[in-house]
């Protein structure tokens, strides 16, 4: 055999097994440059007009990344429609009515499809329109490493519950979620920094208004004229569950530090936010964020690209979808 094997033959097969094992499995910063040199103007072009037609739909497009990358890594399973014989995570209860933004995908890979067929696969295009909107929302940019392929597979409605953290569980509770994804409470705290834009409905911080953990009193940690505006937006019925709430009620469509500076009044909106402020090394750097927003700018960058790299699927495993609401 080896003598069959010419020595600039060998040293050949020898370098291409070193680049294969450099290039073949890792993100990469210009991953689709040559493949779809066209790809980052079609995706400014499609956040900019979903945002242009509402203005919310930057924090959907943030949080849907967020949401899939939680739950079976970021590999695009959010976006997987049920079908007869499948049940994926959109109809789980911390997504169904409540995770927007699908049809933006839809509108954006579409033309991602006419200009590069089968290339890009869906979740790239999540996580670059996830920063995208953080830019038109007035937050920062960052460096995205790109290269992630479509999951095959998606989560269990029970692994979507079990795995996103709750706007009623304690920080600890919250801090371990994010452990076990491999990101830390630094990362808590600056990720939840994206409830800088936003809404929530009613029934996700209702339970602080009326009868806080049956005290028959509001919550003590929420400021009283926030109280009164929450109270007038939910009012003490079942119907008004859905209604919404801004989420940084002074900002609530720039992205900014805002949020931070509203933990220090008191104005956190959800449970799990004011809780930031109740633990001393959190607090300590709420308040390190609410005096630099430039140190909030830079670390979200360096959160989200951590949080972007969550169970990604490279090289060959998982495929290009051809359509993100269908495995090929
Ligand atoms: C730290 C734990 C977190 C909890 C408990 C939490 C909880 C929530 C809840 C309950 C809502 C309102 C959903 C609804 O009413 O339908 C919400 C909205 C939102 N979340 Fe979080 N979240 C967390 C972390 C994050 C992270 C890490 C991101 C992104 C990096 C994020 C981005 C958003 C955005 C942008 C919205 C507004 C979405 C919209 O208006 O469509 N959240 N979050
Ligand atoms: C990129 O878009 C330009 C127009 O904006 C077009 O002329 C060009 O052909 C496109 N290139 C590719 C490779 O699709
Ligand atoms: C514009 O936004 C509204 C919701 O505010 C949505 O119903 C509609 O489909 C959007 N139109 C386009 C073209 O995206
Ligand atoms: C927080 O986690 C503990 C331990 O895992 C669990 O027993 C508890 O029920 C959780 N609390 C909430 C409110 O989810
Ligand atoms: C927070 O407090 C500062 C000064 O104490 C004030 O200027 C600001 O309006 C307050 N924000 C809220 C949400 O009450
Ligand atoms: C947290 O800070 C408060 C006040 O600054 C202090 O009394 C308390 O001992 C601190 N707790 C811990 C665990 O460091
Ligand atoms: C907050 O910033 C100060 C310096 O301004 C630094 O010493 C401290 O470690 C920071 N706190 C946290 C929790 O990062």
């Amino acid at each position: 055999m080896e003598k069959n094997l010419s020595k600039p033959f060998s040293v050949f097969l020898l370098w291409l097994l070193s680049q294969s094992v450099l290039v073949c499995c890792q993100l990469d910063y210009k991953f689709y440059d040559y493949t779809c040199p066209n790809l980052t103007k079609i995706v400014t072009y499609g956040v900019w007009s979903a945002i242009a037609n509402d203005t919310r739909m930057a924090a959907s497009l943030l949080r849907l990344h967020f949401h899939d990358c939680f739950v079976n890594g970021c590999d695009g399973s959010l976006l997987l429609d049920d079908t007869s014989t499948f049940k994926g995570e959109k109809t789980a209860l911390p997504n169904i009515n409540s995770v927007r933004g699908y049809e933006v995908i839809d509108a954006i890979k579409s033309n991602v499809e006419k200009a590069c067929p089968s290339t890009v696969s869906c979740t790239d295009i999540v996580a670059m329109v996830s920063r995208h909107a953080v830019y038109l929302a007035g937050g920062p940019y960052w460096a995205l490493p790109l290269g992630r392929r479509d999951g095959r597979t998606a989560g269990s409605v029970d692994e979507v519950s079990q795995q996103l953290p709750s706007p009623f569980e304690p920080l600890d509770n919250i801090t371990a979620k994010f452990t076990s994804k491999g990101l830390n409470l630094k990362d808590v705290v600056v990720l939840s920094g994206a409830h800088t834009i936003g809404f929530a409905q009613c029934f996700t911080f209702k339970s602080r208004l009326f009868n806080f953990d049956g005290s028959g009193n509001p919550d003590p940690t929420l400021d009283a004229s926030l109280l009164q505006n929450l109270r007038s937006v939910c009012p003490n019925q079942a119907d008004s569950d859905t209604k919404l709430a801004p989420l940084d009620p002074i900002t609530s469509t720039r992205f900014d530090n805002t949020y931070f500076r509203n933990l220090l009044n008191n104005s956190g909106v959800l449970q799990s936010d004011q809780a930031l402020l109740g633990d001393n090394t959190t607090a300590s750097m709420v308040i390190n964020y609410s005096r630099f927003p430039y140190l909030f700018s830079r670390d979200f960058g360096a959160s989200m690209v951590k949080m972007s790299n969550i169970d990604v699927l490279t090289g060959q495993n998982g495929e290009i979808r051809k359509n993100c609401r269908v495995i090929n």
